[in-house]
């Protein structure tokens, strides 16, 4: 091997960066430096870290062309910019922010992969949703980082389905509810009930979105009974955080409710098609889960009486499985 060759695997290799950058947001360091400079020795004290510390990490991120050195000190640059704001560039590179703390359990790689278990467990002693659930503040993180993320992405969901042929849809584990208000914009027919563990979130994008007529949510786990007879149960970005006992436990659950005409509606980055590896081993560390491939999909649900009706690739990222109950 040249020693360029083993100089950019070093590099690739190095978690030198990335902690740097996630130590930068998670100080607010861009955002601070955005208009005026200022030297390490009058930010210390405000942020309470040591000066000389916080120097040789500004100086690492100068190097890169996140910070530029200016007559009053170190400035962000233009390229800096991109870490600033509410973005979900910042949530998820903030240690704070559950989506964050989640990215430190890749310290337990070997781990997921030796045993196929969640590393986020064994770093943290409880799972990520237990951890959601038991802290507001990374519920509200994750909720910001799951809103961001389907934000270009939802109304292409809700264009690139025929949602309008059902009267009632049932987003199960719902999230913020971003999915399901742009589908009922969308669809002023269709009326949609949502079901997670939190639901203040979705509650007020419904609010927002002036939907408070059509769409409902109710606190409650997906292990649980779901609300009965709907037409279409809606799983979005929600099995692969799961293995396979657990993916097949909702599905039942789905089954269980659904009218017997209805169908389950499986929306993910299906591993083949949308999925991505790097995807497939954070959600391996995080939930001991994947993306799962097409086939994979058909097997699992058969076990729950589910047949595979059709694969829409429903938007820039994620793939629609229609399942209907035999
Ligand atoms: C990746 S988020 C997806 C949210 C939403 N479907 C979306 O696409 O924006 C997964 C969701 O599953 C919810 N969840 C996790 N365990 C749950 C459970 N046992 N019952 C109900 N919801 C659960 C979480 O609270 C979270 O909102």
């Amino acid at each position: 091997m040249g020693s360029d060759d083993a100089n950019t695997i070093l590099r690739m290799a190095s978690l030198v960066t990335p902690m740097a950058l996630r130590v930068a947001v998670t100080l607010g360091l861009p955002d601070r430096l955005r208009e005026a400079g200022a030297e390490p020795d009058e930010l210390a004290g405000d942020l309470g870290v040591a000066p000389v510390p916080l120097g040789l990490l500004l100086g690492h991120l100068t190097t890169l062309g996140f910070f530029e050195r200016t007559a009053t000190g170190y400035r962000t640059t233009a390229y800096g910019e991109n870490l600033c704001g509410d973005t979900l560039t910042s949530v998820l590179l903030n240690l704070d922010t559950a989506g964050g703390r989640a990215e430190l359990a890749f310290v337990e790689l070997l781990h997921s992969v030796t045993t196929g278990e969640a590393g986020y467990d064994r770093r943290y002693g409880r799972g990520f949703w237990a951890d959601l659930t038991e802290d507001p503040a990374l519920r509200e993180s994750f909720d910001r980082q799951m809103t961001h993320r389907l934000r270009a992405e939802a109304p292409q969901l809700a264009a690139g389905y025929d949602w309008g042929r059902f009267a009632t849809v049932v987003d199960v584990g719902g999230g913020p509810g971003t999915a399901l208000a742009a589908i009922l914009a969308a669809h002023p027919g269709t009326r949609g009930r949502l079901v997670d563990l939190d639901v203040s979130t979705a509650a007020r994008t419904f609010a927002e979105h002036g939907l408070e007529d059509r769409a409902s949510a109710v606190e409650g786990s997906f292990f649980d009974p779901l609300p009965a007879g709907a037409d279409a149960y809606l799983l979005c970005d929600i099995l692969h955080n799961w293995d396979d006992e657990h993916a097949g436990r909702v599905l039942a659950r789905c089954v269980e409710a659904a009218r017997p005409d209805g169908r389950v509606l499986v929306v993910e980055a299906v591993g083949g098609r949308r999925g991505r590896t790097d995807m497939d081993l954070a959600l391996l560390v995080i939930f001991g889960g994947r993306e799962r491939r097409v086939a994979e999909f058909r097997s699992l649900a058969a076990v729950h009486g589910l047949a595979l009706e059709g694969v829409t690739d429903v938007s820039e990222g994620r793939s629609l499985l229609e399942f209907r109950i035999t």
